[in-house]
């Protein structure tokens, strides 16, 4: 009977060794199969029952059954390691390495800019709008106090739609008569967007740039409250040093009307290439709402003062980065846009 033992007992060990080394759950069924199987090695034993004297059968009926205890019991323990925490080689790629970083975008830098600007006037109370770029003859010129035949529609070349009934707008200026139109005053808006024009194309001009206009109306609005506001934005957007004056200067749509200048960014107003030696830097286009304008949408002119501006953001970005061509906004050239 010794010998039946004696190998139950090296069986035993084999497998738990075995089962102990098992890389992988594969490997673990497999010996799981080959030991306690329907015709594994235990079953072996089991089927030579016939052939051991009647005596010895308890025992080694015993022994096998503490043998198939002792060898299940390890296959589920180890079973259970696998589940809880897969070891390093059940896979064919090692699970601590870093990622691979997949490469993320960003906002445009005029996209920056303009939200910029945009958060400065909302500070300020103002809300952010938008218009349409196809816009008819009325929006970009009659409701702003530019008639057909009046000579400063030159000064705002336009692109035209087949059938001249539509156009591309070539000022934002047009969001102010649109706003006016259906909202009763007091408002507060700043209208960001793109414009068009029929220019050359070179290292300062662009078919399409954007633009930001503003418009503030209520009653008791002074010139003083335009010069206020812009003098707070240029120290907000440019810095605390910044300074601005106004030139006087036409639009159709105000009056009185003026150039604004912020100091120059580089040399501080002492005069450098940048400004020309004039250490001025002109920004925008602004001045008190022309009363015209306001009998176009219906607001009464006596009741209701209100001040106007408008920006190029191509321009206010250029000054702002020290960008000397235009074109490298619209080229898409990463190299020059992941600068930002
Ligand atoms: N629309 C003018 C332009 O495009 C700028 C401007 C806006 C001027 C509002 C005064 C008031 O040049």
């Amino acid at each position: 009977m010794q010998p039946i033992l004696d190998r139950l007992e090296q069986l035993c060990q084999e497998a738990l060794r075995q089962i102990q080394n098992a890389a992988e759950p594969v490997v673990l069924e497999g010996l799981r199969v080959q030991y306690l199987g329907r015709k594994g090695k235990l079953a072996e034993f089991t089927a030579q029952m016939g052939q051991i004297p009647q005596a010895d059968r308890p025992a080694v009926g015993d022994a096998i059954n503490r043998v198939k205890q002792t060898v299940t019991t390890a296959f589920q323990e180890r079973q259970a390691g696998f589940s809880a925490r897969p070891p390093g080689k059940q896979f064919a790629f090692d699970i601590t390495l870093p990622g691979i970083p997949q490469p993320i975008g960003h906002l445009h830098p005029l996209t920056q800019v303009i939200e910029q600007i945009c958060e400065v006037f909302k500070g300020l109370g103002f809300v952010v709008v938008e218009g349409p770029e196809i816009e008819t003859d009325r929006y970009n010129f009659e409701a702003l106090n530019i008639p057909a035949d009046h000579p400063s529609r030159d000064s705002f070349d336009t692109f035209y739609l087949e059938g001249g009934e539509y156009l591309l707008r070539s000022q934002t200026s047009t969001v102010q008569i649109r706003m006016m139109e259906k909202t009763k005053p007091p408002l507060a808006i700043v209208a960001p967007g793109k414009v068009f024009r029929p220019d050359a194309v070179d290292a300062s001009h662009s078919f399409m740039f954007h633009q930001i206009e503003g418009l503030l109306v209520d009653k008791g609005v002074t010139f003083s409250h335009l010069k206020g506001a812009l003098d707070l934005f240029a120290k907000r957007l440019f810095g605390k040093e910044t300074k601005i004056r106004f030139r006087p200067h036409y639009f159709p749509f105000t009056e009185p009307s003026a150039e604004v200048d912020v100091s120059c960014l580089l040399c501080q107003g002492k005069g450098c290439s940048v400004c020309g030696r004039k250490g001025w830097l002109e920004i925008m286009g602004a001045g008190m709402v022309h009363p015209n304008v306001f009998r176009a949408v219906g607001y009464d002119p006596k009741k209701y003062t209100g001040f106007a501006f408008g920006m190029g953001i191509e321009r206010i970005a250029m000054l702002k980065y020290g960008i000397e061509d235009i074109r490298l906004f619209f080229e898409n050239d990463v190299r020059f846009l992941e600068q930002f």
